[in-house]
């Protein structure tokens, strides 16, 4: 009897640790799949030209589904209270596959890689699974130290500038809308701004700031379990930080320099073939409805701990910070709508 007890309670500590591999490894495994699922959604909607049967439409919806469950499933990871540091951080990153993924395919673009970048992906994912197993053994929770203030208000002063920027950006992008010589006209107006060879300079230099300052408080925040809407905060700082650079690559290295391309709404939709019917294309989909939607929600987060530290009430400044994040995904919703071809 005594032995009949000591099997089943063992064979459920195994079952518990199975299950714990699992979760470990999902941010890993899901992110691994994330250009296959890709392809899935272009074979179904088929090439330029075509318009898709009914089935293959629900059938390409819902792996667009699918797509987007992959950052959302990265950030329940993340909650999990206990798990070694380096588990939380891989599924921190897994966030930012779809940006990662587009930041993959232009650098393997710019250096002529004949690697498929599939191949390159899967790699990357078993490279970093490995690495978060092994810093399992070195790592223990502990709490983030107050030392972070100094870097927090930085971050913030210098994300207040960025702001104007974005702001405009994201509102331009609206304009696609319309259509593309509305989204010409009002950036051609911004470009006398941000684009004057005094403030661009400034404007990159301050995203490079946002970038290093954001990853050293993301990976510092990322040593301890969080509350869900700094959870959303630091996962969204992690996106922003690839999302930020690797579109500057994409824009003043790979367009600008390499290719000697205008950045023009024809570059932005991937034109002339546009964003779904392209199996490059399609994964700037995911890549920029996250950006526009994350560095939303990011400066709603931001806005939030401003407001709290100012005295307002937390169920205040989260029910603002509810309604900010509802318009963020309502913003991204719309300018991806523009971007694919949906005229108001
Ligand atoms: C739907 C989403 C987005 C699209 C389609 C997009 C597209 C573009 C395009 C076409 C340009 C070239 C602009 C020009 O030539 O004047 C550009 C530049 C830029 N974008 Fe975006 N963008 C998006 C979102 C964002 C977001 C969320 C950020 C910031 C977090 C951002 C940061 C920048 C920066 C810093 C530049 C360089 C500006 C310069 O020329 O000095 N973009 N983007």
């Amino acid at each position: 009897m005594e032995a009949l007890r000591h099997n089943v309670s063992e064979l459920g500590t195994r079952t518990i640790r199975g299950q714990d591999s699992l979760v470990r490894f999902l941010p890993a495994l899901t992110a691994a799949a994330y250009p296959f699922l890709l392809r899935a959604f272009n074979a179904l909607v088929g090439p330029p030209g075509t318009a898709p049967a009914t089935p293959h439409v629900f059938g390409a919806a819902a792996v667009l589904v699918l797509i987007f469950c992959i950052p959302v499933l990265g950030i329940i990871c993340a909650a999990r209270p206990t798990q070694a540091v380096s588990t939380r951080r891989l599924a921190y990153v897994s966030v930012a596959a779809p940006t990662v993924y587009v930041f993959l395919g232009v650098l393997q673009s710019i250096v002529g890689s004949p690697v498929p970048d599939e191949v390159v992906w899967c790699a990357l994912w078993i490279g970093a699974a490995i690495l978060a197993e092994l810093g399992r053994s070195k790592d223990k929770d502990s709490a983030p130290t107050p030392t972070l203030g100094r870097w927090r208000v930085a971050h913030g002063v210098a994300g207040a500038v960025v702001l104007i920027y974005v702001l405009f950006h994201v509102g331009n992008h609206l304009f696609g809308l319309i259509g593309a010589e509305a989204h010409a006209a009002v950036m051609n107006v911004g470009r006398r701004v941000y684009r004057a060879p005094f403030v661009e300079p400034l404007l990159v230099m301050a995203l490079f700031f946002q970038i290093g300052s954001g990853l050293y408080l993301a990976w510092r925040w990322s040593v301890a379990p969080l509350g869900f809407h700094r959870l959303v905060q630091v996962a969204s700082g992690f996106y922003l930080s690839v999302f930020i650079l690797g579109h500057m690559n994409s824009v003043f290295i790979y367009a600008r320099t390499v290719q000697g391309i205008p950045t023009d709404w024809a570059f932005a939709i991937g034109g002339p073939t546009g964003l779904i019917h392209d199996p490059w294309n399609i994964r700037l989909l995911p890549h920029y409805a996250l950006g526009v939607f994350f560095v939303l929600t990011h400066l709603a987060s931001g806005l939030r701990v401003v407001l709290i530290a100012h005295g307002v009430s937390p169920s205040t400044a989260n029910r603002l910070w509810s309604a900010g994040s509802a318009a963020s995904a309502a913003i991204a919703v719309a300018i991806i709508a523009g971007m694919s071809g949906i005229r108001l």
